[in-house]
């Protein structure tokens, strides 16, 4: 998608952090934005200076694991925006805590929200896409945590782990249909994450699967983590040039290439010895096509442009 004025984006999680910089990037390009949020009290006090100034938005309460109020939602910002070409699937919950030690409910939770929600979001609105033909593009908040995994961060890696399998084979699936695919997986940003997932856990989960993040007493402000952070805006403003340029990773730090490079040689090393059978290549070409990728791989890296 090259040109984004006038067009209309729907945008989940956007009562704080990367949503609202998302609504904000796709305004100041024109757009019209329908910005969903669980916490109705939260959006509405994001989404009033942007309208009070006029922006072309519309707020409205959803939460993204009820399929019923998806179907709803949609009809609603078709009546009044029109049909949808960009939809920012973007909600979700993060608690840290030791994998063993989640609930069934904990996972359910977690996977409820980020996974669930984003399988809804696509349901609802990609039919919809291809059926009114204008094209458009899918872009799908997983993280870091999508790309490699690290301690007392399980249900949130899990989900954000199948959050880039979606993506990747939406992806493949739409190529064909003039509807792009991104996966956003962003490093550490400026947001409310741990404070919103406090608000929309359920109460009985309190005491389950979740350790504390910030050291009492401290400020989330305060920490190195939030300091060296990347704002929203920046956020929204690199998902904007990634959406136009087609990408199938939105990256946002650099700083995670040895990550990403252990990763990848970890796997390669774990490859069994032993001859390769072309046969089997052959036999097996819609799994090993690998132009999804070496499409990406033979860009330019973003910014370099
Ligand atoms: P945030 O807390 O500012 O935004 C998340 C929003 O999702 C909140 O407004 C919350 O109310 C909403 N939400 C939660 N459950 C919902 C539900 N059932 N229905 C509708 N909305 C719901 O946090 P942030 O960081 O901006 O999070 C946005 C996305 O970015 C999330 O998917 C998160 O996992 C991801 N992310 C964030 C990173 C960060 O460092 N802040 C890094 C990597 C990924």
């Amino acid at each position: 998608m090259q040109d984004l004025r006038d067009k209309v984006a729907f945008v989940t999680g956007g009562a704080s952090g990367i949503g609202i910089g998302l609504a904000r990037a796709l305004l100041a390009e024109g757009m019209r934005v329908a910005v969903a949020d669980v916490r109705a009290g939260a959006l509405d006090a994001a989404v009033e200076p942007l309208i009070a100034a006029g922006a072309k938005l519309l707020p409205m309460q959803l939460d993204v694991t009820d399929r019923r109020a998806w179907r709803a939602a949609a009809e609603r910002v078709s009546r009044q925006l029109g049909s949808v070409q960009l939809l920012c699937s973007n909600a979700g919950v993060n608690f840290i805590g030791p994998t063993q030690q989640a609930t069934f409910e904990d996972w359910d939770f977690c996977l409820g929200v980020n996974l669930g929600g984003a399988i809804n979001a696509v349901r609802t609105f990609v039919p919809a896409m291809l059926a009114h033909g204008q094209g458009g593009h899918v872009v799908v908040t997983a993280s870091v945590a999508g790309l490699f995994a690290g301690s007392a961060s399980g249900c949130y890696a899990t989900s954000k782990f199948a959050l880039v399998g979606l993506a990747e084979s939406l992806r493949a699936d739409l190529a064909a249909h003039a509807v792009g695919v991104s996966v956003l997986c962003p490093g550490p940003v400026q947001s409310e994450l741990f404070e919103s997932t406090a608000a929309v856990r359920p109460s009985a989960l309190a005491a389950t699967g979740s350790v504390p993040v910030i050291p009492a007493g401290v400020r989330r402000e305060e920490t190195p983590i939030f300091a060296t952070a990347l704002t929203p805006e920046e956020v929204g403003r690199l998902v904007v040039r990634g959406i136009r340029r087609n990408d199938l990773y939105i990256l946002t730090h650099a700083e995670i290439r040895p990550m990403l490079e252990a990763r990848a040689a970890a796997l390669l090393a774990s490859l069994p010895a032993g001859p390769v059978d072309p046969q089997r290549i052959a036999a097996q070409a819609r799994l090993l096509d690998a132009s999804l990728y070496e499409e990406q791989a033979a860009k330019s890296p973003p910014g370099a442009d």
